[in-house]
């Protein structure tokens, strides 16, 4: 039941609370709105459901601090006690007073203004649980300390992933920047490239930005790589960082190939991310390098909150039990991909594997990361996504 505070209230109308079932009923006088706790008592955690202000406060002053109830404790109704006429009724109603009591209410009278605030109450607590989240901006860097393990192929599907669960919400930025193969893997042949995104009017504003991106039929879209490793070179971690946070102004999901191992360019990216997807191969040097990789992204500080360890090419080689690798990693690994001729196929034919919505346990595989990755497209239009992501 409700917990009740009267202001300057008489006692009679006080124990109608009561009676008229509260459940907590703290009476105080009228210097109670002197001293100025009172604000600070009801913007807390303990603010009663109702606030009633007796007929011994002025008008004006039940009114005035109504107002500023209303925004310091919007769980909390505020009543008047006077004698009711409708303009004053219209003026309270603007002040943000709830009720307006007379001073001879009954129990009866009191009981229906509880139930009114109970509902209120009630329809508040609906509202803010219902009430969108913001959408959630994610920056995903996949990474691995050696190359050939399967980078571009990951962060090319899950791009595409998120691209088509959520059309115009994904865009892929190519960071190795001397031997980038994102716009090979998506059969791309770009206008623009890395170096063209990162200067000029594309280097501070979106709209000019936006023209140097390659689009994929999937509708994702893409930083192509560097047409040449020199040039790729000289694109400074300034600019990357400029060119991730723009992006990420502009799409919920940016998500960012890498060189292997541990680049001022992949450092800077993930200075920016909130995930992380780790890569290794199923080979002793690749499962420590997986290790060493995490111990030194650990005391950096750059391991964002979002940490996905995916080891690729299981079942490749003899000898290496999943248990062992765990131990290794000091880790469990949160997706294991089997090696599979679908892969390399996918790669020569620059048609990603989520575009053909194969059966094949890598498929599978990168569509369960999609869907770490953004839970509402997997929940939702991701189970479209689940039997085939893409269509050309
Ligand atoms: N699970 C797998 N099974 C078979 N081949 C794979 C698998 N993962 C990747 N490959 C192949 O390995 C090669 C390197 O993959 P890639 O994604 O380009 O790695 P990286 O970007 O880390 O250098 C590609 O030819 C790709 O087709
Ligand atoms: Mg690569």
């Amino acid at each position: 039941m409700s917990t009740v505070l009267t202001i300057g209230a008489d006692a009679d109308l006080v124990a109608r609370f009561t009676e008229a079932g509260s459940s907590d009923v703290v009476a105080l006088g009228v210097d109670a709105l002197a001293e100025g706790v009172l604000l600070r008592h009801l913007a807390g955690p303990d603010a009663p459901d109702l606030v009633v202000l007796g007929a011994e406060v002025a008008l004006a002053d039940s009114f005035a601090l109504a107002g500023q109830l209303d925004g310091a404790a919007p769980g909390t109704s505020v009543v008047v006690v006077a004698f009711t006429d409708p303009e004053l009724w219209i003026e309270a109603m603007r002040a943000g007073v709830r009720d307006v009591l007379s001073p001879h209410a009954s129990t009866a009278d009191v009981a229906a203004v509880l139930e009114r605030a109970a509902a209120r109450a009630e329809a508040r607590r609906v509202a803010s649980a219902t009430v969108p989240q913001a959408p959630t901006r994610r920056v995903v860097v996949v990474a691995s300390p050696k190359g050939g393990v399967g980078k571009t192929t990951v962060a090319t599907n899950v791009a595409l992933g998120l691209a088509v669960a959520e059309p115009g919400s994904t865009v892929l930025v190519d960071l190795d920047v001397q031997f980038g193969d994102v716009a090979s893997a998506l059969a791309l042949v770009p206008e623009h490239t890395l170096p063209d995104a990162v200067r000029g009017a594309a280097s501070n504003d979106p709209l000019v930005l936006k023209t140097y991106l390659t689009r994929h039929s999937s509708g994702l879209h893409v930083v192509a790589g560097s047409d040449s490793p020199a040039a790729g070179d000289a694109v400074t971690p300034e600019e990357v960082a400029r060119l991730v946070d723009m992006l990420s102004a502009e799409f919920r999901y940016v998500v960012v190939d890498t060189a292997p191992g541990l680049t001022d360019h992949t450092l800077t990216a993930l200075e920016r991310a909130t995930d992380l997807v780790l890569i290794g191969s199923m080979d002793v040097p690749g499962v420590r390098g997986l290790r060493k990789e995490l111990d030194v992204l650990g005391e950096l500080q750059l391991v964002p909150a979002g940490r996905h360890l995916v080891l690729n090419g299981a079942g490749s080689a003899g000898g290496l039990a999943l248990a062992d690798v765990e131990r290794t990693v000091g880790a469990p690994l949160d997706l294991v991909l089997p090696r599979h001729d679908a892969v390399p196929l996918s790669t020569n034919t620059g048609v990603p594997l989520l575009m053909k919505g194969g059966k094949d346990p890598v498929t599978r595989g990168l569509q369960t990361l999609v869907g770490r990755l953004a839970p509402a497209a997997a929940a939702g239009k991701g189970r479209r996504g689940r039997r085939r992501v893409g269509a050309r």
